[in-house]
């Protein structure tokens, strides 16, 4: 049987002739919309946006040709800055979805960690692309936003800490896409709950660390590094955490840069029921307050990142 795998419309480019057919979901039967070589019109992509953003689909067959469809965008030097950072962060939440409710786990992990290397390779392009990639608004579930964020943060972390070796960056940039991987297997009404969790909630929240170690065991290509992010990224730094109460050096050096992108894009994030915290509220409470959590140098190296993203 034919599969398909779903695109958002906006991460095509309005009058670029497609590589691939383009297929519409309607009454659950698999429709061509447009074929190869024709394109989108601008006002079209438009109303589907509002109507239907979430009924585009391509065959699996063509996934290749997608992901350089989108490539060759973004190697574009006739599209501007913003068009790039739309294309990049669309055709990566698409990615996010699957890996949060695709059940061809694998698949869904092989796409994601692709996607990572894309979004290292804008975020070295042109100075202003951390910033355009973070100031997109989106409407989707906190947790995709907050999994694309994190990993934007702790990639742009990491470079200003020291982190040289393209292949530890991309590592590093996997581990924060992964981090809350975990949190597939927590029930959704505790993750989307209005208002604080109770102390049993809690207790089934913190579990998503553990849950996340696990998926990872059916991954082979994850690395040490990716999983010690995802498993690690909320020690302590001076103990306390969860879910091992691990201390310091003890704590896998790449986990303390997620830890720290995680608290601040939870705290700066508006969610349904909270009024986000700004920049320097987050960073005031981060610095004062709760700063037992995070390495004291990685901290004053985040104050830095965030000056370049301003
Ligand atoms: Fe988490
Ligand atoms: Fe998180």
């Amino acid at each position: 049987m034919e599969t398909y795998f779903k695109i958002r419309i906006n991460s095509l480019h309005p009058d670029r002739p497609l590589t691939f057919d383009l297929y519409l979901l309607l009454n659950n039967r698999f429709v061509l919309y447009l074929r190869e070589g024709s394109a989108l019109e601008l006002e079209k992509i438009n109303t589907f946006e509002k109507r239907a953003p979430d009924s585009f689909y391509v065959k699996e067959t063509d996934r290749k040709k997608y992901k350089s469809y989108i490539s060759t965008q973004l190697n574009d030097e006739k599209l501007g800055i913003r068009e790039k950072a739309t294309i990049l962060k669309e055709s990566t939440f698409s990615l996010i979805e699957e890996m949060f409710e695709n059940p061809d786990l694998k698949t869904a992990l092989n796409n994601a960690k692709q996607a990572v290397d894309d979004i290292i390779g804008f975020m070295n392009s042109e100075d202003a692309a951390m910033s355009e990639l973070l100031g997109l608004s989106s409407h989707d579930f906190y947790t995709y936003n907050h999994s694309l964020d994190v990993c934007i943060y702790s990639i742009g972390l990491g470079q200003v800490a020291g982190i040289s070796d393209p292949e530890l960056l991309k590592q590093l940039g996997r581990g924060g896409f992964f981090h809350d991987i975990g949190k597939r297997y927590v029930p959704t009404d505790v993750i989307t709950k209005k208002g604080s969790l109770s102390d049993e909630e809690w207790e089934i929240m913190k579990l998503h660390p553990g849950y996340g170690l696990k998926i990872l065991e059916n991954f082979p290509e994850a690395t040490d590094e990716i999983r010690a992010c995802v498993y690690e990224h909320h020690e302590n730094f001076l103990g306390n955490g969860y879910p091992q109460g691990l201390k310091g050096e003890d704590i896998h050096p790449l986990a303390r840069i997620v830890a720290i992108c995680d608290t601040y894009d939870a705290l700066t994030t508006k969610r349904s029921y909270n009024e986000p915290m700004s920049p320097t509220q987050a960073l005031d409470l981060m610095t004062h307050k709760i700063s037992a959590r995070f390495e004291p140098a990685l901290l004053r190296a985040f104050h830095e990142t965030l000056f370049k993203i301003k």
